[in-house]
């Protein structure tokens, strides 16, 4: 008999020690291991039963191993009514109703990313509560056109704030055990031929514009989802693009979670499954007729796809599975519209809301000497949550602007509520917008509004547009005010010198025909259940107003990029990205075309100083850190809020750079009087651009201006340092 020596016995003892000890010890080890046990012990049909949507927003499970359904709902901005199994029709539900929070450009406007935080954390709990696995949201598409119907989803024209917005927006969804999904991956800038269009766009453009929402979704947010796109780039349907979703998205970026479809973007079944898709959703056929069904089954018998690339995706899917929870009796069961949400969004919805301009400080309206408030238009009125289509809600409650407005004055003011303009529009799923306008009908309701605004000691004209434009599925036919509203404000302006304009719109109006002629205005989105509130405390001056635009607002459409070079939206269904890099304000500001508004752009009843802006060195090498200090003093009567931005030029560069771009901003409260200094810091690394030659992101030695400014176009105070 072989004599195992005390030494043997020690040995072992000591690998078992340590290789025991590390899975219990190292949760992605014990996760991996329990994956590749429930995925030994699977058959390739019920594999494949998991790749493919098994209702409208489910995918099948595994219940003889204890593996449930994926429930998936949208998204982004509320947790969506329930829908039938198998049809698009309500589930008729009765507990449902959610909470409606502020939508992507909303939540951009804040700049605020502790409000990014809150907010997506009271939108995980609900869509927990609600039994969801996956909330199908943030949009984070870059804003390329301001015609897109989807731009109220996302969050704005820079790649920079979106990515620092998005980043605790899911770290807060994903704290309540569900996952988030990051959409739509990648260059559905455009809703015109979403299905069908080619997007081509340099290397360059991808990097450093389009790409940088998503790197930091995966690589810092720690997104457990993904959704492919619907339009085609360079060439290849995105869901059957293995630059995108393999090279790019797992190989580069590490990403270990799951990769679906967005509903009915899969066209091919051996090409997708190798390319690195995992779910097919919303086919529109029968279960088993879907790409990753019936027809996937047969490619991995024909030997056309391995078993191999099959287990992957079912992989990925468990790692989801593990992260949010799935199987653990411990999963956090979330909450549905508590108080905390309602504040939530509320707190959102008023750092959100912009005031564009302030002529003799007409805002706050101060009720000393106001008895008649003149309450014009129909977005005074009108309820936003259910439309837009796929993100559009069932709410629990949705203050209006005037309900906010009746809310906070109770009976102290008099409101003259007039209609002042009609909505003319229709949205139909199959022709789109659809508007008769009636001249006639129009200037009687004009006139009627101007006379009650003659009379009135205020007139607030509650403009902008709705979802019959701001919707997914059809872009804008152009960037107007619809129904008549351009002659409504100029002749309510004419009568009342203490006229306010308040704009509900995710993206640019075109503002240059009424601008001059109104005192006061101010940009109050999609801003959810608490929405009326926050614009009626900001309108009295209960809270100072500190949002800024995340996206630029142009004299004219034909100043915007894509427009200005009539690549929009694009020839024989293909759209060049012409304008490259040059996207929103780095257009602008390079080409030297002024805009009505700027990027960054929002007033406060308050006024702040800038001085004093320092750097820690005048030379920095590669690998370090600029940390930037500025003295902002509050020089207001009221406490306030500043967003300052940090935007960096390369001045002298082998290739074209943006006249600036945004790489630090910092919101700073301040009490009337108080002032601090404060730190933006920026990596010299993120100051390159990326090189087509070398395939990388280079910094070229040399000096770079850093410009704190409150917006893209107003620049407080400047400093060069040097990049060795
Ligand atoms: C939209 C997605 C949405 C999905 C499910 C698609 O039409 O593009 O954003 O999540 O439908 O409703």
């Amino acid at each position: 008999m072989k004599r195992i020596s005390f030494f043997t016995i020690i040995l072992s003892g000591l690998i078992a020690c340590t290789s025991q000890p590390k899975q219990a010890n190292d949760p992605d080890a014990r996760d991996q291991a329990k994956i590749d046990s429930l995925i030994s012990q699977m058959t390739l049909d019920e594999k494949i039963g998991m790749l493919h949507g098994n209702s409208k927003f489910t995918s099948a499970g595994v219940e003889r191993l204890g593996i449930p359904e994926l429930h998936m709902s949208d998204g982004p901005h509320g947790v969506r009514e329930e829908i039938s199994r198998d049809s698009w029709a309500a589930a008729g539900w009765t507990n449902d109703s959610c909470t409606y929070f502020p939508t992507g450009t909303a939540l951009a406007a804040t700049w605020n990313p502790e409000l990014a935080k809150q907010g997506g954390t009271a939108l995980g709990e609900e869509a927990r509560w609600r039994g969801k696995d996956v909330l199908l949201g943030p949009g984070i598409n870059i804003m390329r056109t301001p015609l897109n119907g989807r731009n109220f989803e996302y969050m704005g024209e820079d790649p920079y704030l979106v990515s620092q917005m998005c980043v605790p927006l899911i770290q807060g969804i994903q704290s309540g055990d569900v996952a988030a999904c990051i959409k739509h991956y990648l260059g559905n800038n455009q809703e015109t031929d979403r299905g069908t269009v080619n997007v081509e766009m340099s290397e360059r453009a991808l990097r450093e514009i389009y790409l940088p929402g998503f790197k930091a979704a995966v690589e810092k947010g720690g997104v457990y989802t993904v959704m492919g796109a619907y339009n085609k780039f360079r060439g290849l349907w995105c869901c059957e693009n293995p630059y995108l979703m393999t090279d790019i998205l797992r190989e580069e970026m590490n990403f270990k979670g799951l990769v679906m479809s967005d509903w009915a973007a899969v066209h091919t079944t051996t090409e997708s499954a190798q390319a690195g898709l995992d779910l097919e959703m919303g086919t529109d056929s029968a279960y088993n007729r879907y790409y990753f069904a019936d027809k996937l089954l047969k490619a991995v018998q024909e030997g056309k796809v391995s078993e191999e690339v099959i287990n992957e995706k079912v992989r990925h899917i468990l790692w989801v599975m593990l992260k949010t929870k799935t199987m653990d009796s411990l999963r956090a069961k979330g909450s549905f519209t508590t108080p905390e949400h309602s504040q939530a969004a509320y707190n959102v919805a008023k750092e959100s809301i912009v005031l564009l301009k302030n002529d003799n400080q007409l805002l706050p309206i101060h009720l000393e000497n106001v008895k008649t408030i003149a309450v014009i238009g129909d977005n005074a009125t009108r309820k936003h949550a259910a439309g837009g289509n796929s993100s559009g809600l069932k709410t629990k409650y949705e203050i209006t602007q005037l309900a906010g407005l009746q809310n906070r004055l109770g009976n102290s003011v008099t409101l003259n509520v007039v209609q002042g303009y009609a909505k003319e529009s229709e949205l139909t799923w199959d022709k789109g917008l659809i508007v008769k306008e009636d001249k006639a009908r129009q200037a009687k309701l004009r006139k009627e509004a101007v006379q009650v605004a003659a009379k009135s000691d205020v007139a607030i004209v509650f403009a902008g547009i709705n979802h019959d434009y701001d919707v997914e599925g059809y872009d804008r036919p152009d960037m107007n005010l619809p129904y008549g509203q351009e002659e409504l404000i100029q002749e309510v302006a004419k009568v009342n010198p203490r006229t306010i304009v308040v704009f509900t719109a995710g993206s640019p109006l075109d503002l240059s025909r009424i601008n001059d002629q109104v005192p006061a205005m101010l940009w109050a989105w999609y801003n959810g259940s608490e929405g009326g509130n926050a614009l009626a405390d900001v309108l009295l001056g209960k809270v100072n107003p500190s949002g800024k635009m995340p996206f630029t607002i142009p004299v004219s459409l034909s100043d915007s990029p894509a427009h200005a070079l009539g690549n929009f939206p694009g020839k024989e269904l293909t759209v060049k990205y012409e304008e490259d890099i040059l996207v929103g304000y780095r257009w602008y500001d390079t080409k030297n075309i002024k805009p009505l508004y700027p990027f960054g752009h929002g007033l406060s009843y308050a006024t702040f100083e800038y001085a004093d802006v320092q750097t820690n060195k005048a030379e920095y090498r590669q690998d370090e850190t600029i940390k930037v200090q500025v003295k902002i003093k509050n020089t207001g009567n009221v406490d306030g809020a500043e967003t300052v931005q940090l935007y960096v030029s390369d001045p002298e560069c082998s290739v074209v750079r943006p006249a600036k771009e945004l790489k630090a901003f910092k919101k700073v409260f301040l009490k009337s009087g108080e002032e601090q200094v404060i730190e933006l810091n920026v990596n010299v690394s993120d100051l390159g651009f990326w090189n087509e030659g070398r395939q990388k992101f280079d910094v070229e030695p040399g000096k770079f201006d850093l410009h704190v400014s409150a917006s893209a176009g107003d620049i407080r105070l400047s400093k060069e340092i040097m990049v060795r």
